[in-house]
């Protein structure tokens, strides 16, 4: 088991370059498995899921090299082998083989997904979009067997009752070798189902309408390998902007797609924070007078949810009382006590977080209950007089690539140590 400790108060200054996009990542790698030639992806994060989704694919006998971001995969020798468990349950987005295997081999067995506790979160709709093309899905002692009749899918018309983002992707990834037409209703419009379906068409799928609601997609029998450069992580960039906002001393966010993050840089605007923004970075300055500040998360463009917890500490250093409810994740309220350790004035009515301030924090240890708790309560640590330490960092190393260097070149006195286990 890992910690974080961290020394904190101390203003950070200097340049920070943002990786790959996680939530990408995790969708393109099992999106290359349906080539039938080498998938080379650029810009790739240095992240845990992505070295967990690399194991999967050198078990289903992929050839796989990663090294300075670039990751090779070449899906030749591939095998539908079933996963009904193991690494599987260490991630959520385990889940978009269903759609792949389902579409290179018309079967798939596949674990339930693991992932971050945020409440339920259901695969109902995944199971219904791969039922309307035509596949058979049964949870067998906790894995999902795939199944077709005459190992293909057929293209149909989906209605998404919610806006999902996995469900859009790997309903997706099954569809594009389906025969005919398949169309998704009231998709998930996030930039990382666009980074998807660039892919999938580079290496010769036909989708269409990816980043509006209505996703069209032609089947076509064979696809091929091809290059693709990823998008940058829209969420890490948050992240970033939000902890030069709280404790910087003039950070500049580098390799950021401002569009990506306009309903994010609007709220940090309404809260103060004095910004130039440029073609490709952000530059964050020290602001005075911070107020606070209302969110509600919603699906892209909207304010996302995982932006939610790293928002946290820097509403506890504006005036006033600021409300946060997660429309998405109602649970997604677990850094809360954490940070109320540290000192904050804060509070959790269902899924509504309210903060009063400003506050003054102290460090204390804490625990990580996810990725974007872990990211808050880093943001927290920083901020706080004293010395923090986080428990539970294997959450944050899903998916920050780097995050002790990318601090420790800003000038924070962070470090990570192996807890040593009690006899
Ligand atoms: C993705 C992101 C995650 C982000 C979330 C919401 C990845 C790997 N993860 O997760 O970081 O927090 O989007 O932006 O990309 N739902 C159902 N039935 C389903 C699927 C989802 O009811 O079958 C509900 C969920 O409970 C949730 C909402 O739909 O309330 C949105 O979830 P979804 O967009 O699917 O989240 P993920 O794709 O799992």
């Amino acid at each position: 088991m890992k910690k974080i400790i961290i020394n904190g108060n101390r203003p950070l200054t200097g340049e920070v370059t943002i990786s790959g996009a996680k939530n990408s990542a995790v969708a393109l790698i099992p999106a290359a498995i349906l080539a039938d030639s080498p998938v080379i992806l650029e810009g790739v994060p240095d992240i845990q899921d992505v070295h967990s989704l690399i194991e999967i694919l050198e078990i289903m006998g992929a050839k796989v090299h990663f090294s300075q971001n670039v990751l090779e995969i070449d899906p030749r020798e591939i095998v539908s082998v079933p996963m009904p468990s193991g690494k599987i349950n260490s991630l959520r987005a385990s889940y978009y083989f269903m759609g792949t295997l389902l579409g290179k081999f018309g079967e798939a067995v596949v674990g339930l997904p693991g992932g971050c506790y945020l409440g339920p979160r259901p695969i109902d709709l995944h199971v219904k979009g791969f039922e309307a093309l035509g596949a058979s899905v049964s949870n067998e002692h906790g894995a999902m067997y795939l199944r077709t009749d005459k190992q293909s899918l057929k293209g149909n018309r989906i209605f998404m009752d919610v806006v999902s983002v996995g469900a859009t992707i790997n309903v997706m990834l099954a569809a594009v070798k389906a025969k005919g037409q398949t169309v998704i209703e009231n998709a998930a419009r996030e930039p990382e189902i666009i980074d998807v379906a660039t892919l999938l068409n580079n290496m010769g799928a036909k989708v269409r309408g990816a980043g509006t609601d209505v996703i069209r997609i032609e089947g076509v029998e064979q696809l091929h390998g091809c290059r693709h450069f990823m998008i940058p992580d829209r969420i890490e960039a948050g992240t970033y902007l939000a902890l030069a906002a709280a404790v910087g001393n003039g950070i500049k966010v580098k390799n950021v797609i401002y569009e990506h993050l306009e309903s994010f840089i609007a709220k940090l605007q309404e809260i103060g924070v004095n910004m130039t923004i440029s073609e490709d970075e952000i530059e964050v300055f020290p602001s005075k007078n911070l107020k606070a500040a209302n969110i509600m998360t919603y699906p892209y463009p909207g304010f996302a949810t995982d932006l939610q917890q790293p928002l946290t500490p820097l509403l506890l250093m504006t005036k006033g009382t600021s409300e946060i409810t997660d429309t998405i994740y109602a649970k997604r309220v677990n850094h809360v006590p954490e940070l109320a350790r540290m000192g904050a004035d804060i509070s959790v009515e269902g899924n509504l977080i309210i903060t009063n301030g400003p506050n003054k924090l102290h460090g204390a240890e804490v625990v990580a209950s996810d990725l974007r708790a872990g990211a808050c309560l880093v943001i927290a640590g920083l901020l706080a007089e004293g010395t923090t330490t986080i428990y539970n960092v294997e959450y944050i190393l899903r998916g920050y690539d780097h995050i002790i260097e990318k601090l420790t070149a800003l000038g924070a006195e962070i470090q990570m140590v192996e807890e040593v286990e009690a006899e």
